[in-house]
């Protein structure tokens, strides 16, 4: 059996004791009662716990259907926005090839589109779809999102006029609520294969189902791996109510009591390229179920050591606000050794014959140790490899620690009412029916 990820919290010792962690962990464990329970706050919204275990039936069909846009087109278009883009898009980015569109072997080429309504983006997409032999995912649980309906809405009249309506149908599959909404009603008028989000799911709980496990599959990744890694941090942390040996208890409190020292911004740090839409990921799914009535920490994200040649002064030295959790992969997946230089005028010699890794792994401990000294705590998630096994565990372990944490924070971890807002401006703005009074409003707030 493959390991467990790990936490270690030394380098936040100082600021949050451990057994005031220990402590707030223990209490904590209420909080997997009341989510296994459907008692709190969001009941409604709670299928993605059991998830990793149900997901498993469905498998088989999402893998097939991957191997059909495979074999029938050597691009694939995922249309979706916030939890409808970004945990493929975070898997995606994690697990494939840094270069993926340069190799020069063949390979499935994936896109995004509708997370954005920049005009140059589409225009210059449509560009590179001209020449391409493509498929369509789109994915909107409400099916009503402005984002990506109006991405698709291109998209499709650009297929259809490529390949004709009824081979365009063939090659738009629909990820969608299992009842209404518009893309439904799209989906069975037009006849396109749909793919259910349930229920009690939301956006940014979703990766775990067809939402991601579909583009995910399409590019290549092996699924069934990536959701028994799940499966595996869901059977190590759901049940275990030992505050003390549960690292999704230890991290929400460890997050939590580190807030109570006046540290209110959370950075995600990677060490590798690999790990920056992980962190998009990461930053939706704290971001928009914290951050409501006044509370929440504000998730942000580096990527270093590039950052640190960016945003490094801030962190070492700028304002006390912020912590780090840092997730450290102890192995990277290839080796590369540093050469030896005759004319060694950038007197890196001392580095020949080491691998690269090991100078990333040095760079890693001294930034920890330097932020540390520049009274920033340091929260490390250790895993041994950055494969499907591991990324799965750590969607989990993200994901119920989330919940965790909201309940202590005591919000409700599962909406985002917050989100309305500019989409009702939006509209209003646009003039949209029904919304004829409010955009008189904003454009007399605008003179
Ligand atoms: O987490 C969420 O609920 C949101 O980010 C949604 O995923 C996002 O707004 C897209 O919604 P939909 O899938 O309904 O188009």
């Amino acid at each position: 059996m493959k390991d467990i990820l790990s936490i270690n919290l030394k380098n936040a010792e100082r600021f949050v004791p451990s057994e005031e962690v220990i402590a707030l962990a223990q209490q904590s464990a209420r909080h997997l009662e009341t989510l296994k329970e459907g008692t709190g706050a969001g009941s409604d919204f709670l299928g993605w716990i059991t998830l990793p275990g149900e997901i498993a039936a469905q498998l088989d069909r999402i893998e097939q259907k991957a191997k059909h846009l495979r074999s029938v087109s050597d691009t694939t278009v995922v249309i979706g926005i916030g939890g409808s883009y970004l945990g493929a898009k975070a898997v995606i980015e994690a697990l494939s090839h840094s270069f993926t569109p340069l190799l020069k072997k063949k390979h499935h080429e994936m896109l995004f589109a509708g997370h954005n309504i920049s005009e140059d983006y589409i225009s210059d997409l449509l560009e590179i779809l001209d020449e391409r032999d493509y498929s369509i995912i789109v994915i909107s649980k409400s099916g009503t999102t402005t984002e990506p309906a109006i991405a698709f809405r291109i998209l499709k009249d650009h297929l259809e006029k490529k390949i004709g309506k009824l081979k365009a149908a063939e090659r738009i599959i629909a990820i969608t609520d299992g009842k209404k909404g518009a893309l439904r009603s799209q989906a069975e008028k037009n006849g396109y294969e749909i793919f259910v989000i349930p229920d009690n799911i939301g956006g940014r709980y979703s990766v775990l189902t067809p939402v991601g496990l579909l583009p995910i599959a399409v590019s290549g990744i092996d699924i069934k791996e990536l959701v028994k890694g799940a499966l595996a941090m869901e059977e190590a942390s759901l049940k275990n109510k030992n505050g003390a040996s549960n690292p999704v208890l230890i991290y929400a409190a460890a997050r939590n009591l580190v807030l109570r020292t006046g540290r209110s911004i959370e950075i995600l740090v990677g060490f590798t390229p690999k790990l920056h839409y992980f962190s998009e990921w990461w930053k939706q799914l704290f971001g928009e179920s914290e951050g409501k009535e006044g509370k929440g920490i504000f998730p942000a994200s580096v990527d270093f050591t590039t950052d640190l040649h960016s945003l490094g002064q801030y962190i070492q030295d700028g304002q006390r606000i912020l912590f780090e959790t840092i997730i450290s992969v102890k192995e990277p997946g290839k080796k590369l050794i540093i050469p030896l230089e005759n004319d060694d005028s950038d007197q890196l010699n001392f580095l020949a014959g080491k691998r690269l890794s090991e100078v990333n792994h040095n760079a890693e401990t001294g930034t920890i140790l330097a932020h540390n000294d520049g009274n920033v705590p340091v929260i490390k998630i250790d895993i041994p490899l950055l494969d499907e096994y591991y990324t799965g565990q750590l969607i989990y372990f993200f994901e119920l620690a989330c919940a965790v944490s909201g309940y202590i924070l005591d919000v409700n971890p599962f909406d985002q009412p917050g989100v309305e807002a500019y989409k009702k401006n939006m509209f209003a703005l646009l003039n949209k029916p029904g919304f004829e009074d409010a955009g008189k409003k904003l454009r007399e707030r605008l003179k």
